[in-house]
């Protein structure tokens, strides 16, 4: 059975579909990786499937619970985290401030009926640990804003991870990343497949095949072809339009 399921999603932009009728799903623990030139529609299903955006059309399930008019704010609460392209860490904070705040944004009555000491106790323990998951925690006391690029995208993804998801939105995780980040973020993102589903959106196709249970290939906001990685590999229409050309940015 499919943890996740968004069913004919569609989004214009004026006369534009940038969305067309887009069907999708992820099991539980499995990595989905979506891919697509540029220009496909693939940070506008991640901005529909993640409340950004109020989709036109379609409806989304996640274990059960229909999110499809929800808030980005609820859609968190039951389940679905996203990784910005864009970094969401506040720079001037110290890695462990940020991770604070993430889990006490996330940590609703959890802690609340313990005194005030063991209350603060409770959410340093996780943001620890939540450290730990992603190799930070030597790092604790450093501002965020003057770690390594590598680096800060590893807090982002424990940032994500405070809030428990089961599925986990990666919107280009290894953007911008030299081949060691990105190694490393390969790493982690394979151990991560432990506590939450995946829909990876990456360009960097040695990741993508390295990490995938599925692949979907979106093409001028369809779905092109979804399947395994050797699938997707030897689908001559996704040769032609994506895996066949250098990839130009
Ligand atoms: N807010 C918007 N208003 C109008 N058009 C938009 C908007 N956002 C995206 N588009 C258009 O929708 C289409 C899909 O864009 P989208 O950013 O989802 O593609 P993408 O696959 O994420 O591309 P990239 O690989 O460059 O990140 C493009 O033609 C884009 O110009
Ligand atoms: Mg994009």
């Amino acid at each position: 059975m499919s943890l996740f399921v968004a069913q004919d999603l569609v989004k214009r932009f004026g006369g534009l579909v940038a969305t067309d009728q887009v069907s999708l799903s992820v099991g539980p623990g499995e990595v989905h990786a979506l891919i697509g030139p540029n220009g496909a529609g693939k940070s506008t299903l991640v901005n529909l499937i993640s409340g950004l955006l109020p989709a036109d059309g379609g409806s989304i399930m996640l274990d059960g619970v229909e999110l499809t008019t929800m808030s980005a704010h609820d859609r968190v609460r039951h389940g679905l985290s996203r990784c910005f392209q864009i970094t969401s860490v506040f720079r001037g904070d110290s890695v462990l401030d940020n991770l604070l705040l993430a889990v006490q944004a996330h940590s609703g009555s959890s802690f609340r009926c313990l005194g005030r000491r063991s209350a603060e106790g409770g959410l340093r323990e996780r943001a620890q640990e939540l450290a730990h998951k992603v190799g930070l925690e030597d790092r604790l006391d450093r501002v965020a804003g003057t770690l390594p690029h590598g680096v800060q995208r590893k807090l982002d993804v424990a940032l994500a991870l405070a809030a428990r998801p089961k599925l986990l939105l990666l919107d280009e995780p290894m953007a911008g990343m030299g081949p060691e980040d990105s190694q490393q973020m390969v790493e982690l993102i394979a151990r991560l497949r432990s506590e939450a589903a995946i829909l990876l959106i990456e360009h960097d196709m040695d990741a993508v095949f390295q990490l995938a249970d599925r692949i979907s290939v979106l093409d001028y906001g369809k779905v092109l072809a979804s399947g395994d990685t050797t699938y997707i590999r030897e689908h001559p229409e996704v040769q032609a339009v994506y895996l066949g050309v250098e990839e130009v940015r």
